[in-house]
């Protein structure tokens, strides 16, 4: 696929087929995002793949935790935030209510949808050892941008879920990742469901104009 087009018709999935990927389509996956530069070239990301049963039994810790301790999904702000972050906001959630089934709440759905994966058949942990600076959070988000484009021109769907670093403790003992890697994000990955409604949503992009500033020629 051309990248101008996965990049115009990239989106997040949040219904996936139960349908397992393969391990040379993960090999193949990681291995295009896994192309992302980085600062000195220090590939500062750390891996973890979780499928089947197993991505199964993570879930069901994930889901037991955030009911326990309510945690929800939201902006990660110290501060409240200035309106024009809060209509984006509100602009997400009227592109996905819409297809959701009448009786379900929005906030329930994207913190349950979450810590499932969505249903994705894999869960991909991103960590990144405690030694580096925030800086080198950069370096993770361009490796995760790499990766959601590849999947999609590979025809898989994704779903980033930041939800997930709420319980870094629970996802460390879990897959048994040492104590000084923290977790940066999970993304979903699996076969888009056709037929769930919730993946027609499309989100909208604030304009140029709101988001730019211009000086010389
Ligand atoms: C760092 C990051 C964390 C995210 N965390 C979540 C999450 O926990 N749950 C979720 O449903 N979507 C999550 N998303 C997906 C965003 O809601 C989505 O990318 C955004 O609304 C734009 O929609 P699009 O991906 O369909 O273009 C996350 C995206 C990013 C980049």
């Amino acid at each position: 696929m051309d990248i101008m087009k996965a990049i115009e018709t990239r989106r997040s999935t949040r219904a996936f087929l139960d349908k397992p990927l393969g391990k040379d389509t993960l090999e193949k996956l990681l291995s295009l995002a896994t192309r992302a530069p980085s600062a000195i070239n220090l590939q500062p990301w750390e891996i973890y793949v979780v499928s089947g049963e197993d991505r199964k039994r993570l879930s069901r810790i994930l889901v037991k935790r955030m009911r326990e301790r309510n945690i929800s999904c939201g902006p990660g702000a110290s501060r409240p935030l200035p309106d024009y972050f809060v209509e984006r906001q509100r602009g997400l959630l009227e592109c996905i209510v819409p297809n959701l089934p009448e009786d379900h709440d929005f906030q329930d759905f994207i913190n349950e949808g979450s810590c499932d994966f969505y249903g994705a058949p894999t869960g991909i942990i991103v960590t990144i050892d405690e030694v580096f600076s925030s800086a080198r959070l950069t370096d993770i988000g361009v490796f995760v941008g790499y990766l959601l484009l590849a999947a999609h021109s590979l025809g898989l769907g994704t779903c980033p879920i930041g939800l997930i670093t709420a319980f870094d403790d629970e996802i460390k003992e879990f897959l048994n990742i040492p104590e000084e890697k923290k977790v940066v994000i999970g993304i979903a990955v699996g076969h888009a469901d056709p037929d769930g409604p919730v993946n027609r949503s499309l989100s909208t992009r604030a304009p140029l104009s709101e988001l730019v500033r211009w000086r010389g020629n």
